[in-house]
């Protein structure tokens, strides 16, 4: 029987370090602070911006919410984000995706300034990640590769397997197992023979969105399974992609949904706030400095 890996003990437990290292930063002078923008009224997301305002409070983090109608235009919404970036109180700007269709959402994720860009979604910080010297991680797969590390999981030398390609998830995915020296495949939608890649799995992630896609016949003896998607069954009760059930029987350790990936997600968009807040102190100071060497 697997192990579950708990993300919400996980969660938490970053929460703890989060909050300390907030309350040292707001002593030296700076108190971080969040904008979350959300444009329309989407049920989840609204649930979603929600959960966001208050694991801010929890961890001594300002939250700023722009709730905008549906009908925004999009320079409004640059705008919006043109302020934020100008607002030296403000070091970490998330807008909640999807936007409604009239809004080009390329467009607006690289108007966020990247230093600011606690999604890690702007181009500019994309290129870090296939650097290998990013600051801020998306905050799903970093999540991922957080509770990979707190279960003494290694990824090194290991086939990993990514089944999905989005650039939230499954493309940043597999850069990070990739930088941890995994060997890593990304399978999709086009991909013929999805078991023949799953079986070779020592970490499969699983981030497509299609309840029951992974069966226990699909997953080599003691893998790692990682499930990132969040679904609803004919119940509506919650469920990833994986069959829980049979797949916990095989594996040798499993990520339950709910409580599995997506608490983490969340811990580690308030530990991208902090990074950017301690950058931005950085990046004042050096600007200071060279401003006295100008003198
Ligand atoms: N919508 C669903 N997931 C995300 C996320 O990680 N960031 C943003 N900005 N929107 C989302």
């Amino acid at each position: 029987m697997a192990k579950l890996i708990d993300g919400k003990k996980i969660s938490a437990a970053l929460l703890e370090k989060v909050k300390a290292d907030v309350n040292e930063l707001k002593s030296a002078g700076t108190e971080p602070c969040l904008a979350v923008i959300l444009v329309g009224d989407d049920p989840a997301s609204q649930v979603y911006v929600r959960n966001k305002k208050r694991t801010c409070e929890q961890v001594g983090i300002k939250s700023i919410e722009h709730l905008l109608p549906k009908d925004t235009s999009e320079s409004e919404l640059l705008s919006l984000i043109w302020s934020l970036n100008n607002d030296k109180s403000v070091h970490g700007i998330l807008c909640q995706l999807p936007l409604p269709s009239h809004i080009n959402e390329k467009t607006v994720l690289c108007a966020i300034d990247p230093d600011k860009d606690v999604d890690a979604f702007h181009p500019k910080n994309v290129g870090h990640i296939v650097i290998g010297d990013a600051e801020l991680l998306p905050c799903t797969p970093a999540g991922v590769m957080e509770m990979l590390r707190y279960e003494g999981i290694s990824v090194e030398g290991k086939n990993c397997v990514v089944v999905g390609r989005s650039n939230i998830v499954g493309k940043p995915m597999a850069l990070m197992l990739l930088a941890a020296n995994g060997s890593v495949t990304v399978c999709h939608s086009r991909t013929p023979d999805l078991s023949y890649h799953t079986k070779q799995a020592d970490i499969l992630v699983c981030a497509v969105g299609k309840k029951d896609l992974i069966t226990a016949d699909m997953v080599k003896d003691g893998a790692v399974v990682i499930d990132v998607s969040i679904n609803r069954n004919e119940d509506g009760k919650l469920c990833g992609d994986v069959v829980f059930d049979e797949v916990s029987r095989k594996a040798s350790y499993i990520t339950p949904v709910p409580g599995g990936v997506g608490p983490m997600t969340i811990a580690l968009l308030m530990q991208n706030t902090l990074t950017a807040a301690r950058l931005n102190v950085i990046h004042s100071e050096n600007d200071a400095e060279s401003g006295d060497k100008v003198d």
